[in-house]
């Protein structure tokens, strides 16, 4: 089977005084997805940005040849409902949320969808993947936790390897074209060992916003993921 890998830099990252242009750079240099990393001081112990800075940087996340760029939506919030709907108003793409900040989870994916996002579901370092055994057959993206959520910058967390070759076997079961994208401590050095667990998708922040060249970097993980291409 041959995987499409995805590069999703988190703006989390990014610098803020300059996010517009920060977005467009990213995009010039080769991301194929943009990740919001949405957190509200109470899931998590920091605090970003809500709806309407998407709304904002929605118009500007177009290809080279015009065509959008999916914005891709991880909900480190709890509530999760009323804020994923402002976010799908808003021109989300894709939302995800983590299941233990919902009462609902099954009832969240389901307005996820009906609101015309496709929808995630978000997997912390010690949560295990069982939920999935009733919700596979309607979700559209797994993001595996590689770091704590909250902050970037943080180191890889190996067991999440294991974490993503277990989802890796629970999509192929499904038979369903979900995505599998991984979250935190992503780089050059160890994409290729995550896409070998099975990834597909990979978001990177501190290494890429943190390099002057992001083309440079973005090719540095694109060269690493074909190189070890079976
Ligand atoms: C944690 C965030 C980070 C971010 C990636 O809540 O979700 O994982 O996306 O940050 P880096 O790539 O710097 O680990
Ligand atoms: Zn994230």
């Amino acid at each position: 089977m041959s995987t499409t890998y995805r590069i999703a830099p988190s703006i989390l990252s990014a610098d803020f005084a300059r996010l517009g242009e920060e977005v467009r750079a990213v995009i010039a240099a080769g991301a194929d997805w943009i990740h919001f990393d949405v957190m509200d001081n109470h899931y998590v112990p920091n605090l970003t940005f809500g709806p309407m800075v998407l709304q904002a940087l929605k118009p500007l996340a177009l290809t080279p040849a015009g065509r959008p760029v999916p914005l891709d939506v991880h909900m480190m919030v709890q509530p999760v409902d009323a804020l994923a709907q402002a976010f799908a108003q808003a021109g989300a793409d894709l939302i995800s949320f983590h299941p233990d900040a919902s009462p609902h989870t099954h009832r969240s994916v389901q307005a996820i969808r009906a609101a015309g996002c496709q929808a995630g579901l978000v997997f912390n370092p010690a949560t295990p993947l069982d939920v999935l055994d009733w919700l596979i057959d309607d979700i559209d993206l797994i993001l595996v936790m590689s770091v704590n959520p909250g902050f970037g910058g943080q180191s890889f967390i190996d067991s999440a390897l294991r974490k993503v070759e277990e989802a890796r076997r629970r999509i192929e079961a499904s038979g369903r074209d979900i995505r599998l994208e991984v979250d935190g401590g992503i780089k050059p050095a160890n994409i290729r060992r995550v896409a070998d667990a099975g990834a597909d998708t990979f978001v990177a922040g501190s290494a890429i916003f943190g390099q002057p060249d992001y083309a440079a970097v973005i090719g540095e993980m694109r060269r690493a993921l074909e190189a070890g291409r079976g």
